[in-house]
């Protein structure tokens, strides 16, 4: 299986599941991504998902470069749909990237697909389309300059060049840098700190994060005013208020 599925205590974890070939990401395990998005949308369990890339050497270098062999520009443009960090992007709950080693290319925008980016001090990060010939197609030109700043991100861009984890935590590639050996623990830490909340104010707050990445904050603001009045129906929340107050005896005697 090119793609490993798990779901426990609320995480549901995606695994790139080819360490030979670097995670290298083929349709098989394209076809199986949008098949467990669909899934974990639908699936009242899983309220945070974690994707990594199974070995030590790499989250993905992207996607399987021979398989793209032989493929016409039509068949391209047709098929951009189905890249794997715009199948990602469908998933409506947070998701995190756990970056260990080279994530590359289509391994970047992955990445750059998911909510936040926990990694090792391993990682390396780069889009070396330009130097194969071609340009990345999933989301590398758009997000990038987004989450770094367009000087940042025509830099990785034009030039291909790889940087390291402390590089890519000091642009706001990476949210949070742990040593190789914590990163585990550190990824399970911060899942299990997401998953104790209510699911549908995580996904309202997706929901207002993929706004602000496309409307501009007027537009997200009425959004966000819709939402918070909608967590107002939730029928637990006199509840939460009064284990809130029951909690903190000092706030209920105020
Ligand atoms: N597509 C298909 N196969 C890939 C791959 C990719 N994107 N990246 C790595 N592999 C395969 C290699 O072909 C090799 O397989 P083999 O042992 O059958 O020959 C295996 O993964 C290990 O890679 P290798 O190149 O031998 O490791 P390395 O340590 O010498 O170099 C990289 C590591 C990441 C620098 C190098 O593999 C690389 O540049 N990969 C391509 C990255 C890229 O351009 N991605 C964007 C694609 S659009």
């Amino acid at each position: 299986m090119e793609l490993l599925y798990d779901v426990k205590d609320g995480v549901a974890t995606l695994t790139l599941n080819r360490p030979e070939k670097l995670n290298a990401v083929t349709d098989a395990m394209r076809q199986s991504l949008a098949r467990h998005v669909e899934g974990i949308n639908h699936d009242p369990e899983v309220r945070v998902v974690v994707v990594r890339g199974a070995g030590s050497r790499a989250f993905s270098a992207g996607s399987d470069i021979y398989e793209t062999s032989g493929r016409t520009p039509v068949e391209k443009r047709d098929t951009v749909e189905m890249e794997a960090p715009h199948l990602l992007r469908r998933c409506i709950k947070p998701v995190v990237a756990m970056v260990r080693g080279y994530a590359l290319g289509g391994g970047l925008e992955l990445a750059l697909a998911c909510d936040m980016r926990i990694a090792s001090e391993t990682a390396q990060f780069g889009l070396p389309e330009v130097t194969l010939g071609w340009i990345p197609g999933a989301g590398g030109t758009q997000y990038l300059p987004r989450l770094v700043g367009r000087g940042m991100a025509a830099y990785l861009l034009y030039t291909g060049e790889r940087i390291d984890a402390t590089q890519a935590r000091a642009i706001g590639l990476v949210d949070v840098l742990v040593p190789d050996d914590a990163l585990e623990a550190e990824t399970a830490r911060v899942a299990a700190l997401i998953a104790r909340n209510r699911l549908d104010a995580l996904v309202f707050l997706k929901a207002a994060l993929r706004m602000a990445d496309r409307a501009s904050p007027e537009v997200g603001m009425d959004y966000e005013r819709e939402l918070i009045a909608l967590c107002y129906s939730f029928p637990d929340r006199e509840a939460r208020i009064r284990a809130f107050r029951d909690r903190n005896p000092r706030d209920s005697q105020a």
